[in-house]
């Protein structure tokens, strides 16, 4: 019988098409799908086509970067190299051969081992075999005149992997801390989850122009050089622990990704979020496990919270999508991570161990579904979580209130707890939400406890109590939900000196700070004086961690506040944070400076977590005390003497936005303006000048050094500016260069025409005026002849 096929294929120019070695002459090729017919049950399908990577702009597929060529298909870029099905549940063994001018490619590399490699006449050819099946999204070529930087990994069975990464010329001192990290993560995976790895060579390659920040593709990474190439000189402790995450991250997708992969693109968070858990806690046994929750809660709240609370607000299985490229999202990556971890917790880790286990055994080599990995750790731990899987489906930050009722005569505390979310016109489901609660009194812990919470109102009740107790609600942010949770200054601080959970000590303290900025911005004064005690004692306390230490003494960034406003009061925000930090410098002067002073006399550079953490402390006391006038000679000493990137990096920040210096942005760029990851600090630094005029950004795109095209400097200046800029990028000045930046970048490139407009999305939260003229320019955007990628977060957005 007849069967009709139908194949994926995007820009390619047909050279012949063949069913068994004879030629195809009736097929339809349109709207990016090949269809034809046949009675065959099996053949042998054979295209051939043509395609122009070096005229391909968007980053997808095969295409040019720098100096070489390179591919990205995940989600959906493969059809742009050949007809295929184009889809994560078609596993295939691949065998690559690379044919190409060995002067021009002396190196061509593919997925899997190198089987074969010949020379003649200067064309080489080189074939790679792939043993394990897999889908589309994971093949890799990468052609190119690269510099090789070697070492191996001997796996728990003894087996021998030689690592290789390959990056531009001139960059091989700058690999070190990726191979580290590599070999970390490859142990990590051992020790932790009994996982090994499974082909005899493991490739990185470092790419300038990368859509995203790396891809996992089996056996050859690709990734954004911003996550590989770091020294001391170039790249800043931040950068550091990110070439760390990635690296791990990425190494971990090769079994929670490519062993076992996605259905359909709706399972993304099966592999993204389960990964994302797996490098937080890697990054957590690397580092500092209290900093890295820190760290990871304030990214979900400054960048899932947000997105989650717009237009753009999806589960984490999303229900639809015209352009799957647009839910690559903090909701399915970040969110989902915390889903993930929701289960560690609820199972504990024992379980959830045994349930990896269950999960791989089962479907090794397969295409799954969420619902899959949940059965798997359901049954190997005997926990049902059905009601648990409607986080799966359920959008939008859960709200929990808290009140507490506490009765003298027989000592009880009673917590009434209330679930709720603030959707659009859309009904909430109640959700399984594990808090761990712990409740002090007369400074003991008398309550410790997982608490499940899955009714829309429930009362947890505490007996023997004191009148004095102290609770520690969601201790380690166990579920990623919003607390109503009043208390008084008082009681924060209070909070602050009992608690034992490190996360609820920074969030007492924080949400401290953030009553202090609601009176500043209410035109309110506020006596500091508590707090100041209070800082000054934690300053002091040598017993506090350095990084941790940091984080309890930061200030609130005007960004972090207005982004948990519901209408947002830019100008009033911003001064009410400067205030604050001022005030502090200057009542803390001396204390500030001496710690400086302490930390700065260690001149030697460590890539330790302790000496990562005492730099961020000592960049904190510097960046306060450059609040103060009279310090400009401090903080051109700082950036004069600076070592290292960290450094260099906040004395030219402070020089620039705290003393208007902006001859020492000439120094730097004259410095640096040949290592493209360093200069696109120096443009990220100007387009978040909240004093910068639209002319200026101008000039920098105009440098020699910026191209548009390459999405990192693209995303350094104009993803800067619209996200971080806000007092600039929304006025109706603003609004019209950014809007025209995204038209042009959609013209070449729709994933970051994408990826920008989607900060537009703080729309309904602007004051009237920006609202209504931005609006005005979202709908004038739409009209034009744009993208669907675009057009679909556009939609979303004005809703
Ligand atoms: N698979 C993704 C990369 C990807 C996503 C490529 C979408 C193309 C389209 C990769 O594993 C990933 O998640 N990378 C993250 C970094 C990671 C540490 C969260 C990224 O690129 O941002
Ligand atoms: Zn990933």
């Amino acid at each position: 019988s007849e069967r009709a096929i139908s194949l994926d294929g995007k820009n390619l120019e047909i050279q012949s098409l063949s069913i068994n070695g004879k030629t195809i002459e009736d097929y339809r090729y349109a709207d990016d799908k090949l269809e034809f017919n046949t009675d065959l049950d099996n053949f042998e399908f054979q295209s051939i086509v043509k395609i122009d990577p070096y005229n391909n702009t968007s980053c997808e597929g095969l295409y040019k970067s720098g100096s070489f060529l390179c591919t990205q298909n995940e989600a959906e870029g493969f059809r742009r190299i050949t007809f295929f099905y184009d889809r994560p549940d078609c596993m295939s063994v691949f065998e690559t051969v690379i044919k190409a001018d060995e002067k021009k490619f002396p190196y061509l590399l593919a997925n899997g081992n190198c089987i074969n490699g010949k020379n003649e006449n200067g064309i080489k050819t080189v074939t790679w075999a792939d043993p394990f099946k897999k889908p589309t999204y994971l093949f890799a070529l990468v052609a190119g005149d690269l510099a090789l930087v070697k070492d191996k990994f001997v796996t728990r069975s003894k087996k021998e992997v030689s690592l290789e990464f390959f990056v531009d010329h001139g960059n091989e001192d700058k690999c070190a801390h990726a191979v580290e990290s590599l070999k970390n993560a490859m142990k990590w995976d051992e020790d932790v989850f009994d996982l090994e790895y499974d082909l005899d060579i493991y490739m990185v390659v470092a790419v300038d122009s990368f859509n995203m920040g790396a891809m996992e593709n089996k056996g050859l990474n690709i990734f954004n050089s911003q996550y590989v190439l770091a020294k001391k000189e170039t790249a800043t402790d931040a950068n550091f622990q990110g070439v760390e995450a990635v690296i791990g991250h990425e190494y971990f997708h090769n079994w929670t990704g490519n062993r076992v992969t996605c259905r359909d693109w709706f399972q993304l968070t099966l592999k993204e979020g389960l990964t994302v858990f797996r490098d937080q806690e890697f990054s957590s046994d690397m580092l500092s496990r209290p900093v890295k929750r820190i760290e990871d809660v304030k990214s979900l709240r400054g960048r899932q919270f947000p997105e989650d609370a717009s237009g753009l607000s999806h589960p984490i299985k999303p229900k639809e999508y015209s352009e799957i490229n647009n839910f690559y999202t903090a909701t399915v990556y970040e969110k989902g991570a915390e889903v993930i971890r929701m289960i560690h917790t609820i199972i504990g880790k024992n379980h959830f161990k045994a349930g990896m286990d269950l999960y791989f055994k089962r479907h090794d080599g397969e295409a799954v579904t969420t619902e899959d990995f949940v059965a798997a750790m359901s049954d190997a731990s005997g926990i049902n979580l059905d009601h648990f899987k409607v986080w799966y489906d359920q959008n939008g930050t859960p709200e929990v209130k808290v009140q507490k009722e506490y009765n003298e005569s027989d000592k009880t505390l009673k917590l009434k707890l209330s679930q709720c979310s603030k959707l659009n016109n859309k009904s909430f489901d109640c959700l399984y939400i594990p808090v761990q609660i712990a409740v002090f009194s007369k400074g003991e812990k008398v309550f410790d406890k997982l608490c499940v919470f899955d009714k829309v109102e429930m009362d947890i009740v505490v007996e023997n109590v004191a009148a004095d107790f102290v609770v520690s609600f969601n201790r380690d942010y166990t579920a990623p939900i919003k607390v109503d949770f009043p208390l008084s200054p008082s009681e924060r601080l209070k909070q602050f000196s009992v608690d034992d959970d490190a996360f609820n000590k920074y969030e007492s303290i924080s949400l401290y700070n953030r009553h202090i900025i609601k009176e500043f911005i209410a035109g309110n004064d506020y006596d500091l004086k508590e707090y100041l005690e209070v800082f000054k004692s934690v300053l002091k306390d040598d017993s506090i961690e350095s990084a941790f230490k940091a984080y309890l003494l930061e200030s609130p960034s005007y960004l972090d506040i207005l982004k948990e406003q519901d209408q947002m009061m830019i100008a009033d925000t911003f001064d009410a944070c400067k205030k604050l930090k001022s005030l502090i410098a200057n009542s803390l002067e001396k204390e500030l400076k001496s710690v400086y002073d302490k930390f700065n006399a260690e001149k030697e550079f460590e890539l330790s977590s302790e000496a990562m953490g005492k730099r961020s402390l000592k960049n904190l006391c510097f960046d306060y005390l450059c609040q103060l006038k009279e310090n400009e000679s401090l903080a051109q000493m700082h950036f004069d003497d600076s070592t290292n990137m960290t450094d260099e990096l906040v004395g030219l920040k402070c020089l620039y936005y705290g003393y208007e210096n902006t001859e020492v942005l000439n120094t730097f760029y004259d410095k640096w303006n040949t290592e493209t990851l360093v200069i696109q600090k120096w443009f990220s630094l100007q387009a978040a000048n909240p004093n910068i005029q639209i002319d200026k950004l101008k000039d920098l795109e105009a440098r020699d050094c910026f191209d548009i095209k390459v999405p990192n400097l693209a995303r350094s200046l104009f993803s800067t500016f619209m996200r971080s800029n806000l007092i600039v990028a929304f006025s109706d000045e603003g609004i019209d260069y950014s809007c025209s930046k995204v038209l042009e970048i959609d013209g070449f490139n729709s994933q970051i025409a994408a990826g920008l407009a989607k900060s537009y999305s703080i729309v309904t939260k602007l004051p009237n005026s920006n609202r209504e003229y931005l609006l005005k320019s979202l709908d004038a955007l739409l009209k034009k002849n744009i993208s669907s990628d675009l057009s679909e977060v556009l939609k979303n957005i004005i809703g």
